[in-house]
């Protein structure tokens, strides 16, 4: 796969998990370049559509929401709204505090722990996150615009109430851990899990709408509502970016 938006192997270590995003036993990271180029061929076929920014952008299987943090930092100029959910309600108050620091008031106060634990303890790397943290706030002061945030609990394999929870959905990005999606690990049904989530998801789509789903690459999966933009591997992981047909 060649990157087409993000050509530069760039030094992300801003965004290291734990630095200035905060960590918890149990949380997954995801690659940021990944990340970001996903976003933007999100944001490209959008615009193709005829789309106007900025967007609203939903992960179902959010995690600790480090990737969604990662590109409110990124590309918070051109979204609007933050929905995140996840089965597990402990990780959503990662996600919660993650997410907290695409705030000014999260961000500061991130900011003045980072610099109290240095005061404590002298540890080189609590200076470098703070350093981090301040690169990251200068970002956030620099936005005329301010993201919402939308975090709540639900399994994407069974809760339609979802359905009635969020306004329209421009981009869903979702990391999905293949093979490990809970109500949902029997072996050999993890296709039909990717269709049951596609399925659910549909009504809080728009015909423009832009769906990236992330799998392990031997995945195969379809679904007669949505038709397949495109599809690429990086190492271990497979993109698929579909839109759906309405
Ligand atoms: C690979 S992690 C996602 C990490 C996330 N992309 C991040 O950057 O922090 C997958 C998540 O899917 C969640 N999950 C598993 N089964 C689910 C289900 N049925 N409905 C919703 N979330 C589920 C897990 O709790 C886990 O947090």
């Amino acid at each position: 796969m060649n990157y087409k938006f993000a050509v530069e192997d760039k030094n992300y270590e801003d965004f290291s998990s734990g630095r200035v995003l905060y960590n918890q036993h149990g949380a997954t990271s995801f690659p940021i370049r990944l990340a970001t180029e996903i976003f933007q061929r999100c944001t490209e076929a959008l615009i193709n559509n005829g789309a106007h920014k900025p967007f609203t952008l939903f992960d179902p299987c959010c995690g600790g929401a480090y990737m969604l943090t990662t590109l409110g930092f990124l590309h918070g100029d051109v979204i609007s709204k933050i929905y995140a959910s996840d089965i597990n309600e402990k990780i959503l108050q990662l996600a919660e505090k993650n997410l907290s620091l695409l705030t000014k008031e999260g961000i500061e106060e991130r900011i003045s722990q980072l610099k109290n634990m240095f005061d404590e303890y002298g540890k080189l790397s609590h200076y470098e996150a703070q350093q981090s943290a301040l690169k990251l706030q200068k970002e956030l002061n620099s936005r005329v615009n301010t993201i919402e945030f939308n975090i709540f609990n639900a399994d994407i394999t069974k809760d339609i109430t979802i359905q009635n929870r969020l306004e329209k959905v421009d981009i869903l990005i979702t990391d999905l851990p293949y093979g490990q999606l809970v109500n949902w690990s029997e072996e050999g049904e993890d296709e039909e899990a990717v269709k049951v989530l596609l399925n659910i998801v549909y009504p809080i789509l728009s015909n423009i709408s832009v769906v990236a789903i992330v799998t392990n690459k031997k995945s195969k999966f379809s679904s007669h509502n949505y038709r397949r933009v495109q599809k690429f591997i990086l190492g271990k992981r497979q993109v698929t970016i579909l839109q759906p047909i309405k």
